[in-house]
């Protein structure tokens, strides 16, 4: 609680006893770029438990290629162990190309779907907000930009990414290869009432996103969504063709508010997405699943971007995705909005300052990764 004293002579002045947190974080750099922008989140992570009085407790962990390299699989098991202890997870990103031609179980990426499934974080939130001071950086029209305010709910631990059968059989001209798209209505709704209670809390509009034209999935898809719809009728609803979105996205995206769909159609919408928020380097995203006792949620928390091998270890990655991602720890699983303000906050003033890395088009010379980190710590104050 606050605690407000007034001294004879001087403003109101507020003293803040903040209740001190143990913040149990696992950080996984993962590959490429993920290890220097998690570098800066971490800073930023150390600033705000400094200046609000948290005790900030970082454990390290192996995933993707690097835990290949250093155990011989993509999620170690000591790596599922410390993700099931912390209060939540930071991610940087997972992907070499030295595994590009490898077979899809042996690959990093798969170390990254295995632990969204055993954290059970069902639903992936990407925000999509065009800065004012970014506006320039986007290859589209500023008055086309200007203003989108949206959020992409994406399905994450079900769909094409999961579904069995799969794999590659036969040889020849009959070499086979299957995926399946499934869902049940218990996963379908579960993310569409996070969807719609986001929704509540900014401008009550969902859009849905299906191929119910042609895909069985996407017909059950609709009718779940308007089926969950009857219980916020305070929330217009709304349904269109992935298709459909990928133009609408380019063409009018102030038309969307909250965006909800299915993991593979979320996967690509979203890096459109970040053409309209001036870069994918802008792009965090907060992974939620079931809430735990203490009322948080188990929450896994990523850039969007991957990981970039191709400017990895040269200081040139915008940290601010994954900069953005603790923010979102910080008011998702741990209720500290006022926290999660001064870093959102202190990021405006570092893109205001045309203090950014080249991804953003600076007038002067580009910073570097950690630089922009510094910034957002000296921001913060
Ligand atoms: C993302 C990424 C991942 C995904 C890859 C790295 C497996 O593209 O988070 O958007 O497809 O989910
Ligand atoms: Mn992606």
């Amino acid at each position: 609680m606050p605690l407000r004293l007034r001294r004879p002579g001087t403003l109101e002045f507020r003293l803040e006893r903040q209740k001190t947190m143990e913040l149990k974080i696992l950080v996984l750099p993962g590959d490429g770029i993920g290890v220097e922008v998690t570098a800066e989140a971490v800073r930023v992570l150390k600033r705000v438990a400094e200046k609000f009085g948290h005790d900030l407790r970082l454990t390290e962990g192996l995933l993707g290629g690097i835990a290949i390299h250093k155990t011989g699989t993509p999620f170690p098991p000591e790596t599922e162990r410390l993700a099931q202890e912390a209060d939540a997870t930071l991610l940087g990103a997972v992907g070499l190309p030295e595994f590009d031609n490898v077979a899809p179980e042996k690959r990093p990426e798969r170390g990254l779907l295995a632990l969204r499934k055993a954290l059970g974080v069902y639903a992936n939130l990407r925000p999509v907000k065009a800065y004012t001071a970014l506006l320039d950086a986007s290859p589209l029209k500023n008055d086309r930009v200007e203003g989108v305010d949206m959020i992409i709910v994406r399905e994450l631990t079900g769909g094409i990414y999961y579904g069995t059968p799969r794999g590659i059989s036969g040889e020849g001209a009959t070499e086979t290869a299957v995926n399946t798209m499934k869902y049940t209505r218990a996963e379908i709704e579960r993310v569409c009432r996070m969807a719609f209670e986001l929704a509540r809390k900014r401008r009550r509009k969902v859009t849905s996103v299906d191929k119910s034209n042609v895909l069985e999935v996407s017909q059950l898809w609709r009718r779940v969504v308007t089926d969950v719809a009857k219980d916020y009728p305070d929330v217009e609803l709304d349904h269109i063709l992935v298709d459909n979105c990928a133009m609408q996205l380019i063409l009018n995206p102030r038309r969307f508010d909250v965006v909800v769909t299915g993991n593979v159609f979320g996967d690509i919408l979203s890096d459109e997405g970040a053409v309209l928020a001036g870069s994918i380097g802008m792009l965090a995203s907060a992974s939620v699943g079931p809430k735990r006792p203490s009322g948080a949620y188990v929450g896994l928390y990523e850039p969007v971007h991957g990981s970039a091998p191709d400017i990895a270890g040269q200081g040139k990655a915008n940290p601010l995705a994954a900069i953005g991602s603790a923010a979102a720890m910080l008011e998702y699983s741990f209720g500290l909005a006022e926290e999660a303000a001064a870093v959102t906050g202190a990021i405006e003033k570092v893109l205001n300052s045309g203090r950014v890395t080249a991804d953003l088009n600076p007038p002067g010379q580009p910073a570097t990764t950690a630089e922009v980190g510094q910034a957002v710590c000296e921001a913060i104050g």
